[in-house]
C-alpha cells in the first residue's frame, strides 16, 4: 500500500522587533508608498542582536509539534531548509535537534534559497512515500536580514526574517500529491550573496559588495513572473485538476505584484490566496510555512482543501507543490 506524507501539524515564528516601511525611510532614499506600491510589504520581522536561525527555527519547530500533538521523540527525520545557517556546521538541523532533543534520528539542512522550503518538502515526501521514515520535522527558517546591504534600498526593503515549520506524517491518505523541482543555474547572477567559504569572501575578479544580496530585481522579477505561471499550469494538468479545484493558493511571498500575476493565471480570486508579505516581506525558506500557519491557525485553511504552493528564488531554484491539507 502506498504510503503518502501528511501534514500533521503547522507552526511559525517571527522575531518581536517589526520595522516598518517609514523606518526604513529613515535609512535610505525610499518611502512607504514606493515600498507599498511596488512590493506590497508594509513591515517586516527582524532577529535581535545574538538571535539565531536556529533559535527562530526551534520556536517554530516547538509549535509545529505541539499543533501536531507529537513529541520530539516522535520525529525521525529533521530537514532544514535555510541560506543563513548559524554556523559553516554543523548543519542548523543537528543544532536544532540538540535543542529538541531528539537525539539519534537523521538531521541535515538543505540550501536552495527562497525555494528551499519545497525543495524540503520533496525530500521529506520521497522518505515518508519509500517507508524509512513516519514522521518528518521540515522547517524553512532564515534570518536573511544578516546577508542585507542596510545601505541598499533596492534590495533592503525587501526581506524580513522568520521560521515556519511543519510535521509531515505517513498516512495512507495524501498528504502531498505531487512536488515539481526545478533550477537553471545559468541565472546564478541574477541573484546572489557573492563571496563565501571555499572562494573566499574576498574575491578578487569581482569589484561589487561581497556578503550580501546583489539581485537585478527588474530582470528576477520579469522571469519569476513567466516561469511560474507556466509551472502551476504544469502541476495541475500534470495530476488532472482545474484551477477550481484549488482551495487556497499558498504562494512564496517575493512581491505582491508576482503573487497577483500568478493567481490572474490560475484564474483564483485574491479571497483565495494566502498573502502574509505585507506583515512578513520576503522571509526566503520561512515564507511559505509561514504563510501557511497563519492561515491554518486562523481557521482559513481547514481539513481536506487542496492547497497549491509555488516559490522561486536565487539559483534560480523554483518549485511546486499540490497538497491536501
Ligand atoms: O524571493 C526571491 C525572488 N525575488 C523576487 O522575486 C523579487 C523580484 N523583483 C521585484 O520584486 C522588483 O523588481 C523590485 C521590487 C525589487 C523592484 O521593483 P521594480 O518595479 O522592478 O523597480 P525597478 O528595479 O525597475 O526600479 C524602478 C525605480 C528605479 O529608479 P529609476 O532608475 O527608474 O530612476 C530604482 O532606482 O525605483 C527605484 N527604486 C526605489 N525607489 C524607492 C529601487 N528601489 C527603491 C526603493 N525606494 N526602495
Amino acid at each position: 500500500m502506498t504510503q503518502f506524507a501528511s501534514i500533521a501539524g503547522t507552526g511559525s515564528y517571527l522575531p518581536a522587533q517589526v520595522l516598518t516601511n517609514h523606518d526604513l525611510a529613515q535609512q535610505v532614499d525610499t518611502s512607504d508608498e514606493w515600498i507599498r506600491t511596488r512590493t506590497g510589504i508594509v513591515q517586516r520581522h527582524i532577529a535581535a542582536e545574538g538571535e539565531t536561525t536556529c533559535d527562530l527555527a526551534e520556536q517554530a519547530a516547538c509549535r509545529a509539534l505541539q499543533a501536531a500533538g507529537r513529541s520530539a521523540a516522535d520525529i525521525d527525520l529533521i530537514l532544514v531548509a535555510t541560506t543563513t545557517a548559524d554556523q559553516i556546521f554543523p548543519s542548523t538541523a543537528c543544532l536544532l535537534q540538540q535543542r529538541l532533543g531528539s537525539y539519534g534520528c537523521a538531521a541535515f539542512d538543505l540550501q536552495a534559497a527562497c525555494s528551499g522550503f519545497i525543495y524540503a518538502l520533496s525530500v521529506a515526501d520521497k522518505f515518508i512515500r519509500s517507508g524509512s521514515h513516519q514522521s518528518v520535522l521540515v522547517v524553512g527558517a532564515d534570518t536573511f536580514s544578516r546577508v542585507i546591504d542596510w545601505q541598499d534600498r533596492a534590495t533592503c526593503v525587501l526581506f524580513g526574517d522568520g521560521a515556519g515549520a511543519v510535521i509531515l506524517q505517513a498516512s495512507s491518505e495524501p498528504g502531498v500529491r505531487d512536488v515539481r523541482l526545478h533550477a537553471d543555474g545559468r541565472y546564478a547572477e541574477l541573484l546572489q550573496v557573492p563571496g563565501g567559504i571555499s572562494q573566499g569572501i574576498h574575491l578578487p575578479d569581482y569589484a561589487g559588495p561581497v556578503g550580501t544580496t546583489q539581485m537585478k530585481g527588474n530582470e528576477v522579477f520579469k522571469l519569476a513572473v513567466t516561469t511560474l505561471q507556466a509551472m502551476v499550469g504544469d502541476i495541475l494538468a500534470a495530476n488532472g485538476l482545474q484551477q477550481s479545484d484549488i482551495d487556497w493558493f499558498v504562494p512564496h511571498q517575493a512581491n505582491i505584484r508576482i503573487i497577483q500575476a500568478i493567481a490572474k493565471r490560475l484564474q483564483l480570486p485574491m479571497a483565495q490566496v494566502v498573502t502574509t508579505i505585507a506583515q512578513h516581506g520576503n522571509t526566503s525558506a520561512a515564507s511559505i510555512p509561514l504563510a501557511l500557519d497563519t492561515a491554518v491557525r486562523d481557521g482559513r485553511i481547514q481539513r481536506g482543501q487542496n492547497l497549491l504552493f509555488e516559490a522561486f528564488g536565487g539559483g534560480f531554484a523554483w518549485g511546486s507543490a499540490l497538497l491536501t491539507y
